[in-house]
């Protein structure tokens, strides 16, 4: 089967993971990737992919590259993730995640796509009981979430009047290589090897008792190619990542033991949800999915790649649309 896709967010964590792991299992596929190279590195662009740096806001310079050939799926990574951070750049996350998805919907309809891929987060059901499984009611408590759950409806209901076929995927707290070492807002396990790597506390929010479902990228490649290629799954959501979970803090202890170093320090607590995890047995059962790998393995495949990074300086946001509330930390 030779497909040729269009993966938006090619060059951030989780696009450029799967590009390469899509064009070294499966290459027989052409890959054409976007990214706006906002939190993305254009380095990190495996270099056998068509690469087009657009700002999906841009509807003008999407619909360009629709014009150089037909797609049989669209896989849609690009977006401003940074929950609790989303409420103090509402306008900005609405930007890149609703609008920009709203143009790549548009594109898709017109442009008669047979399959939409999207990568939507386990932020999306907010604050309910865990585990959370598909069929639950969301209730949300962050606008990154909110966002997320926008452009599931938005599919919804474009797969009911126009046709266009979707599958939903919902992943947990990922890491692993590539992923960025600069933030200052998200991403605990790149943030805290940064902060090692620095000689600086690792930082929690809080109690640091949240538990998340921590995944190691590798193990959520292959679904997502099931859900790209295999047409018998359609008009889907699945929950994607590991059954298992894990506080931050137990992340943070276990970073310092693989870095021998560091040490923690407990910071006021952030509007956010508590426990956060999923039942993963559709994905398991119809995507494939075996995320077997434990969470000393897979920091330690990620510290090993850290330390070769050359670190850049911390990004900060610097364009906040509200200030009232915001963290101590964050300002
Ligand atoms: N990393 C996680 O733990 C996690 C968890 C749940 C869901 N997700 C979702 O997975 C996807 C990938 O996340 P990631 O961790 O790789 O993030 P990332 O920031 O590394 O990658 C996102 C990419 O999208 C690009 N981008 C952002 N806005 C854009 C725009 N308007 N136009 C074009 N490109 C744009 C960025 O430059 C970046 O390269 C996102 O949709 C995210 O919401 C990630």
């Amino acid at each position: 089967m030779s497909l040729r896709i269009l993966v938006t967010g090619a060059a951030g964590f989780v696009g450029a993971n799967f590009v390469r792991h899509v064009l070294d299992e499966h290459p027989e596929t052409a890959v054409v990737g976007v990214d706006n190279l906002s939190t993305g590195f254009r380095h990190q662009v495996d270099e056998r992919v068509e690469f087009h740096e657009v700002d999906l806001t841009d509807h003008v310079a999407l619909e360009k590259i629709f014009t150089t050939g037909e797609f049989d799926a669209i896989v849609h990574m690009a977006a401003f993730a940074a929950e609790c951070l989303s409420p103090f750049v509402r306008r900005h996350c609405y930007m890149s995640n609703v609008i920009a998805s709203t143009n790549l919907i548009n594109a898709a309809i017109n442009h008669e796509v047979p399959r939409f891929v999207f990568m939507s987060s386990i932020a999306s059901y907010g604050d309910c009981e865990p585990p959370f499984r598909e069929d639950a009611t969301p209730v949300h408590n962050d606008i990154y979430g909110l966002s997320k759950y926008v452009t599931e409806q938005d599919l919804k209901i474009a797969a009911a009047q126009h046709g266009l076929e979707y599958v939903v995927l919902k992943p947990f707290n990922m890491y692993g290589p590539l992923q960025a070492l600069d933030s200052r807002y998200r991403n605990v396990a790149g943030i805290f090897m940064q902060k090692i790597l620095t000689d600086q506390p690792l930082t929690l929010y809080g109690d640091g008792q949240q538990t998340r479902a921590f995944t190691y990228i590798e193990d959520i490649l292959p679904p997502i190619w099931r859900a790209v290629s295999d047409k018998s799954i359609r008009n889907e959501v699945f929950n994607l990542g590991s059954s298992s979970f894990h506080t931050v803090e137990e992340v943070a202890d276990c970073i310092m033991q693989i870095t021998g170093r560091g040490e923690k320090r407990f910071l006021e607590a952030r509007h956010e949800v508590k426990h956060a995890y999923c039942d993963v047995s559709k994905a398991e059962k119809l995507l494939g999915l075996v995320a077997s790998t434990d969470l000393a393995t897979g920091l330690g495949r990620m510290w090993e790649w850290a330390q070769k990074q050359t670190l850049k300086p911390v990004k900060f946001f610097d364009e906040l649309e509200v200030t009232r509330g915001l963290y101590g930390f964050w300002k």
